[in-house]
């Protein structure tokens, strides 16, 4: 198979651990006979510098054009750290979410046994986690009207969703609950917000067209809550964009290291696939960035992009090889040897 996969790399560490990936992927088509063409295009900060725009038509259009998008991390301190910046590495996101129309966003959480002990709670609380987020993400707060009055004193950013955009995120929440254990739960406010109980109501709609799946209603900050304290009592969780922005973030250390979870956005357009943590600027440039999130972001992307199961899994198996082996980066060595990332990605693509 010819799979043509768009390389954003970005910011900060995204470099570092995009390459690793692409090494880990070339090897595993090698292995199965697949030839990948990779088209890098600028994204982020790096795009800022060289074209003034951090989500330039030109990378659009190689989007568009690919069958599936890599992508690295964005985001670099200079630009947060001036308010008055006009534009952002971060407005590239949010708008090449919306011009792909990548309004699913798909964000697992689970644990790999050999690294159990790894996670800031306990082993009995983690064990057998395996949940995912299903993160609406063209809609809500992040792309609602915003705007300053009253002598620039007040400032307002509005939460807006429609009906159809609820449905066809939770629709995709019910068809991967059915894949799974059956269980979905909506995470809301609906006890304050009105978007929340639009959510509910459709929601609670569409049950009747899945019979087989158990829905749950869960307040958010009751599921801040109970994702510490059990999070492997999860399954299928389907949420709002912001929701789904703040509970990702605290479930993604679960696993043991920021640096280990994928993630996938689906929707209209090509699919896309990254790591869920950001671009580690303090990193950036020292070889010690885990790739592991980034490999296992193509593990998803062979996956769900180009239906190639066996390649998914076997990027999978040499991942656990490496960390039971301890073929580490730092986050993860504790005192043991740290190898640095492109000798993580050499490891696992020379045994995969
Ligand atoms: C994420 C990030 C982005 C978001 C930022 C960088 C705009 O935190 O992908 O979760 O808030 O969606
Ligand atoms: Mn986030």
């Amino acid at each position: 198979m010819k799979l043509n996969i768009a390389l954003l790399a970005g910011d900060g560490i995204g470099p570092e651990v995009i390459d690793q990936a692409v090494k880990v992927s070339d090897a595993v088509a090698a292995k199965f006979g697949h030839e990948i063409s990779w088209t890098p295009a600028l994204t982020g900060a790096a795009a800022i510098d060289a074209v003034g725009e951090p989500y330039p038509d030109e990378t659009h259009e190689i989007c568009m054009a690919a069958d599936a998008v890599l992508f690295g991390a964005i985001g670099l301190p200079r630009f947060d750290n001036d308010p008055s910046a006009k534009v952002r590495p971060e407005q590239g996101l949010l708008k090449m979410r919306k011009a792909l129309g990548l309004f699913a966003n798909v964000r697992p959480t689970f644990t790999f046994p050999s690294l159990i002990d790894k996670s800031p709670l306990k082993r009995e609380r983690i064990e057998g986690t395996d949940l995912v987020f299903l993160r609406e993400l063209t809609g809500g707060i992040y792309f609602g009207k915003r705007g300053r009055e009253d002598n620039d004193n007040t400032a307002y950013d509005t939460c807006t969703y429609t009906r159809a955009e609820v449905e066809r995120l939770a629709r995709k929440g019910f068809d991967m609950a059915l894949q799974r254990s059956k269980k979905l739960c909506c995470v809301d406010k609906a006890n304050v917000l009105e978007t929340s109980r639009l959510w509910r109501e459709t929601v609670q709609r569409l049950e009747k067209e899945y019979p087989e799946v158990e829905v749950s209603y869960e307040l958010v900050d009751a599921v801040a809550m109970r994702l510490v304290q059990w999070p492997n009592s999860y399954d299928v969780l389907i949420t709002e964009n912001l929701f789904g922005d703040i509970l990702t973030d605290e479930a993604s250390v679960i696993s043991g290291s920021m640096g280990l979870m994928p993630s996938a956005s689906l929707g209209e357009k090509t699919s896309l696939f990254e790591p869920i943590h950001g671009s580690y600027p303090q990193a950036a440039g020292k070889d010690i960035a885990n790739p592991l999130a980034t490999v296992l972001s193509a593990a998803m992307m062979f996956e769900t992009a180009f239906g190639l199961q066996d390649e998914a899994d076997a990027i999978r198996a040499v991942v656990n090889r490496s960390l039971a082996e301890g073929v580490v980066t730092e986050d993860l060595a504790e005192g043991g040897k740290a190898y640095k990332t492109s000798e993580v990605g050499d490891w696992l693509a020379k045994n995969i």
